[in-house]
This record gives structure tokens, C-alpha cells and sequence, in this order.
């Protein structure tokens, strides 16, 4: 395959990037860099990139902000010849579908005076609700121990997503981002935040649009009340989403200096609505084998149906599969899967049946993370897939201090 680019042609200053993601690289990634290095470069810029939170449909190939996935090298030579470099906005449930299905109702009873932040915090606290950006710490009790420091107080939405193998936040944000500020605003308005920082992963342009738009529509509603309400980019890897390097980074760029922070994943805060509304109760009835809630699994690999499930909290990955994923693909057998993302592991078939929590994984030196999981067959190199994320560990390491 060999294009021809003239200088001054618009594709000459582009950029093609290929996910190196664990997903991506076992269903070809790999070959399809090669192919595109050889009959694209120099003229374009063709190079490898972590993974860009769409690897329910690998491999996924970047030109311009345009993300091309299930990509081939055809594919993406048709795009840079056609100069398709703009990101695809997703359809989302606007502000005004949103409250017609009463949306910011739970919140204008929190500003009304109806609930105080205590019995919210309460009922947050008795719903086993923890944290879904990786380290599972209980919200409630989060909630409480920023309310208890002194004021002026912010907040963090952490939409930073960066862990290999998760899209959960991205997609939750570009179906119902209101869902989201709602959260995000009884969070703070529990915790007496003032402002609210939502630093959203620079890879998600699309979204970054939505969002913009969304909150400039709550401002013109007048709904944020109090509470001021930011959009901001994440440009760092991987290390850079972690909660005390996103704050000093937000510091650099302007937020108020060392005020006590609440910092929630954008997934956990998705939930605060339903747990308030339907009850403590039946949140934490949702769960199984002893875990609480329900939870979204970002599923790729040699599934039938990848894609986000929300299931139960402590469902077993057999249970998953055959239930979420409608079994393996086609002429692909169960050998292992990578639970947790980069700092999680591999678990052969044999071990499919421990309940995916956070809890019961730690006894196999597990953890649910992100619940981002990709599922190896027997037609894939276990070896390899283990190497591939101990040097993507490294790489992120490698410039600390
Ligand atoms: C290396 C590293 C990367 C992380 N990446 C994310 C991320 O992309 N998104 C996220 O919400 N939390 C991430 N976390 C966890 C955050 O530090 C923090 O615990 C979380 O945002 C808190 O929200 P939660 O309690 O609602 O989960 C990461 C942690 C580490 C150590
Ligand atoms: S998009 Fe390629 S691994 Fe995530």
C-alpha cells in the first residue's frame, strides 16, 4: 500500500496515531502501525498512542481528533485522503430531555431546604456506593471527611480516564452528562464545595464539546445556584489522572491553592441520583455474592458483544460473559482475562467464577479498578499480552522525579 501527499496538501501536517492498547494490540494493532508507517510516513506522521477509551471496537486508529475504529489500513488511508480529521459528536441527552425526565428535581430539593446534607451523606454512606475510578474508597464516607474540613472546600470530577481498557466514563458522559453534574452538584453542595472542576481526558474532543455546551446551558438556567461549575482538559498519561497529581496540576493552572478537595470519578457520581431517589436499599440489593450496587464493566477482547455492561457489583466473569457478553467470539476459547486495567492482572479461565469486587480479588492480588476488562482466547499469546503491559507500566514510570 504507498499514497502519494503533496507538500503543501492538508494531510501532510497530519498526525495518524494507532492505539498500542493490550485490546487493540491482540486484535492487530500492531500490524496495522507497520502497514501505515510503510505506506504513509513521511509524509504522514504515523505513531503509536496509549489507549484512546474505545477498545470495545479495537483496533482504533486516530486522524486528526477523527477516531476510526475497527480500523484497517484501507480505512484509514480513505480518511486521510478524504481529509476526515474532525471528531464525530455523539448524540446526548440535552439539559431539556434531561429535566423532562426530572432531572435537577433531587438537586432543587437539596437547595430547597428539603433534605439536609447529613441524610443525603447517610444515605450515600448506607448504599455501599464506592469509589469507581479505581481505588474503591466508600463515597459516603469520603463525602464526610471533606465536609469536616475547613472551609472554602472544591471539588474534582475525575473524567480524566486514562486506565487502559476503560471507556466507562466516556461513555456515561456523552449519553447523560446531566446525570453526571447532578452528582457532581449534590456532591458538592453535601460537601460545601463551591466550585466544581470537571477535568475531562484531552483524547475526548467530541465530549469536550457536549460538556462545553451542556454547562453553559445549566449556567443560562440558572441551575448551578451557588456552585460554580469548570471545564477543564487533561493532558497528562496515565499518572496524571491520579487524584493528588490532577489537583496540583489544577493549582498550576489557576484553581485556589491547597483548599480540602472532594475528587469523584465521573461513574460514581452517575449513580448519586438513583441511590438518592429509589433508596440505599436497593442500590446495595444489586449486588452479588456479598458485593453491593451495580457497576459498569468496560468489556473488550474475544467477547462476542464487547461494549459497557452495567451489572451487578461481585458478578463472577463467568457470569459476565455468558449473561453480558454473549459468550466468546466465534472459534475463540476462554483462556484468560486482565481484570483492572494496568495495575491489575491475569486471571486464567480457571479463576472465572471469583466474583468480580473489590474485596474478593485481593485475595488473588487482584482489583476490580475501573472494572475494565479484556478477555484472552486460547488464539492469543499470554506471554506476550504480560509483556505488553509490564512495558506500558514502565513507560508511565520511567520519567518520575
Ligand atoms: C495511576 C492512577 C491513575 C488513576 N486514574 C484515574 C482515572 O483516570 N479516573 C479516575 O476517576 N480515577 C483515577 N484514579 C483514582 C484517583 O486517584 C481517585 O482515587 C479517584 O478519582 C477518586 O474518585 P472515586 O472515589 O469516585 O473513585 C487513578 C489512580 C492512580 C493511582
Ligand atoms: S482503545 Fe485501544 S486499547 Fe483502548
Amino acid at each position: 500500500m504507498s499514497v502519494l501527499i503533496g507538500e503543501g496538501d492538508p494531510a501532510a501536517r497530519l498526525e495518524v496515531r494507532v492505539c498500542d492498547g493490550l485490546s487493540c494490540a491482540i486484535m492487530g494493532a500492531p500490524s496495522l502501525l507497520g502497514a501505515l508507517q510503510r505506506g504513509l510516513a513521511p509524509a504522514v506522521q504515523v505513531r503509536r498512542a496509549s489507549c484512546m477509551g474505545r477498545c470495545d471496537k479495537a483496533p482504533v486508529a486516530a486522524i486528526g481528533h477523527y477516531h476510526l475504529e475497527h480500523a484497517t489500513a484501507e480505512g484509514v488511508v480513505s480518511c486521510v485522503q478524504s481529509n476526515v480529521i474532525e471528531p464525530v459528536v455523539p448524540r446526548t441527552l440535552e439539559l431539556a430531555e434531561y429535566e423532562h425526565n426530572g432531572g435537577y428535581q433531587l438537586y432543587r430539593t437539596c437547595l430547597a431546604g428539603e433534605r439536609t446534607p447529613d441524610d443525603v451523606i447517610a444515605v450515600i454512606e448506607a448504599s455501599g456506593l464506592r469509589g469507581l475510578g479505581g481505588d474503591g474508597v466508600p463515597t459516603g464516607s469520603k463525602w464526610r471527611a471533606v465536609r469536616e474540613q475547613p472551609a472554602p472546600r472544591l471539588m474534582v470530577v475525575n473524567a480524566s480516564e486514562a486506565e487502559p481498557g476503560s471507556f466507562k466514563d466516556r461513555v456515561t458522559l456523552e449519553r447523560d452528562p446531566h446525570r453526571v453534574f447532578e452528582g457532581a452538584l449534590i456532591a458538592a453542595w453535601a460537601v460545601g464545595a463551591g466550585e466544581i472542576f470537571v477535568v475531562l481526558r484531552a483524547e475526548y474532543a467530541a465530549l469536550h464539546a457536549i460538556l462545553g455546551d451542556e454547562i453553559a446551558k445549566l449556567a443560562a438556567a440558572g441551575l448551578p445556584a451557588a456552585t460554580r461549575l469548570h471545564l477543564r482538559r487533561a493532558t497528562g498519561g496515565y499518572r496524571a489522572s491520579e487524584e493528588t497529581t490532577l489537583i496540583a496540576s489544577l493549582e498550576r493552572h489557576g484553581a485556589r491553592q491547597s483548599r480540602p478537595t472532594l475528587v469523584n470519578n465521573v461513574e460514581s457520581l452517575a449513580w448519586v441520583r438513583d441511590i438518592i431517589e429509589r433508596g440505599a436499599a436497593w442500590f446495595a440489593g444489586q449486588g452479588r455474592h456479598g458485593a453491593k450496587g451495580l457497576r459498569a464493566y468496560s468489556v473488550s477482547g474475544r467477547v462476542k458483544e464487547p461494549g459497557l455492561k452495567l451489572a451487578p457489583a461481585g458478578i463472577t466473569m463467568n457470569e459476565l460473559l455468558e449473561a453480558y457478553c454473549e459468550g466468546m467470539a466465534d472459534g475463540h476459547r476462554f483462556q484468560a482475562y486482565l481484570v483492572g486495567g494496568a495495575t491489575g492482572r491475569f486471571l486464567p479461565a480457571s479463576k472465572a467464577d471469583i466474583p468480580l469486587d473489590f474485596d474478593r480479588l485481593k485475595a488473588e492480588g487482584a482489583t476490580i479498578g475501573t472494572g475494565a476488562i479484556v478477555v484472552l482466547s486460547d488464539r492469543d499469546d499470554l506471554n506476550a499480552a504480560a509483556r505488553h503491559l509490564q512495558h506500558f507500566i514502565e513507560t508511565e514510570t520511567s520519567d518520575v522525579g
